[in-house]
């Protein structure tokens, strides 16, 4: 079957955003705003599993929503809202919970990663995560999600989650009327662009990531002019001066990250970043990055704490969204329930 394009993401309100988030995922939100119907979540519910602190968690979720419309994202034209709104999400996660196999989810290396030595003691949310994922992105039959690298095993398995409810449910969705026995589309994940993987300023080999102690290892999209630029050229390099083509980028990490960053801003690829500053120090090169982080970066941090003087406003967007959202999920969560066999009275 043919599915309508659909485009859904979303992001965690756990701390502030940073580069990675907003290379990795948000810049990709913003264009394909241009040309589909985009569906943009502040994923809380996936946040609480790990403890959240609740004042902090509701200022997050307010300063994610800022930020999300400081960098270019319309909630006229998009759909923004979080989660928790939407009751959608829980009530087809567990559904998920039951499609989804243990096998599956004990591969996830997320949970590894974020549970750590003590297993046992991770909450259970953070196990199901995966298939709470699949019901976001499902629940609105979205079929495309841009995202960083780093979210490809969970896409991976929210096709496995939608091809097995296909074939588990094949006669009951073609009863419902659904041609072929899909119901769900298989959702894409679009992992493109120069900054996919966006790494740490102290350590080309590990992530830049919220939860890195360090706050030179990222810069957050809250972060003013002086501390970007300080952030810049105090990242960690090599001794050399950059190479004149991507190859020579192999085994420098940092500067491949640097260079994927500048190509990533300024809108163009590695090779020709590399064309322009190729045999130049980094002493040349970061004053140049730094200048173009802060003209990029400044003005969103800038337009996200105007926002935020007005958190009724941005409060009222998230219900507007979240109207907006559950007009869509509606119809596909009763599906589902005939689907599964519910007893219930369709909206
Ligand atoms: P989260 O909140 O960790 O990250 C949000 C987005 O930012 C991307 N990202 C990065 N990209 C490049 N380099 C980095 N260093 C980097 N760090 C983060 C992530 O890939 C992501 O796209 N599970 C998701 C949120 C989520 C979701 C969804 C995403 C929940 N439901 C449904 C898509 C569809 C997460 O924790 O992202």
């Amino acid at each position: 079957m043919k599915f309508q394009e659909r485009v859904f993401s979303g992001m965690q309100p756990t701390g502030s955003l940073h580069l990675g988030n907003y290379l990795g995922a948000m810049l990709k939100w913003i264009d394909l705003q241009k040309t589909h119907e985009c569906i943009y979540c502040v994923v809380d519910l996936h946040a609480i599993t790990v403890w959240q602190d609740p004042a902090e968690l509701r200022q997050a979720i307010r300063q994610v929503t800022a930020a999300y419309i400081a960098a270019g994202l319309d909630p006229e034209k998009s759909i923004l809202f979080n989660q928790s709104q939407v009751s959608a999400h829980a009530e087809l996660a567990w559904v998920f919970n039951c499609v989804a196999r243990l096998g599956w989810l004990n591969r996830m290396t997320q949970f590894k990663e974020k549970a750590g030595k003590d297993r046992e003691n991770a909450s259970v949310g953070l196990y199901a995560y995966p298939n709470l994922m699949a019901a976001d992105i499902l629940a609105y039959r979205a079929t495309h999600v841009p995202v960083g690298d780093d979210q490809k095993q969970h896409l991976e398995l929210s096709r496995d989650i939608a091809q097995k409810f296909n074939n588990d449910f094949c006669a009951q969705i073609e009863a419902a009327g659904y041609d072929g026995g899909d119901f769900f589309p298989l959702p894409e994940p679009v992992i493109t662009g120069p900054a996919t993987r966006v790494m740490s300023l102290r350590d080309g080999t590990r992530k830049m990531s919220k939860s890195e102690p360090s706050e030179m290892s990222r810069i957050n999209l809250t972060d003013d002019n002086d501390t970007i630029a300080k952030k810049v050229k105090k990242a960690k390099t090599d001794p050399e001066p950059l190479p004149a083509d991507t190859k020579g980028l192999s085994g420098r990490p940092e500067a491949e990250n640097l260079v994927g960053i500048f190509a990533a801003l300024s809108g163009s690829q590695k090779a020709d970043v590399l064309a322009e500053f190729g045999g130049r120090q980094f002493s040349e090169f970061k004053p140049a990055l730094a200048d173009l982080c802060v003209a990029r970066l400044g003005p969103i941090a800038d337009e996200a704490r105007r926002l935020m003087d007005d958190p009724a406003e941005i409060d009222r967007i998230l219900v507007d969204g979240a109207d907006r959202a559950r007009a869509i999920a509606a119809p596909i969560l009763a599906d589902v329930k005939d689907i599964v066999g519910f007893v219930h009275a369709r909206p």
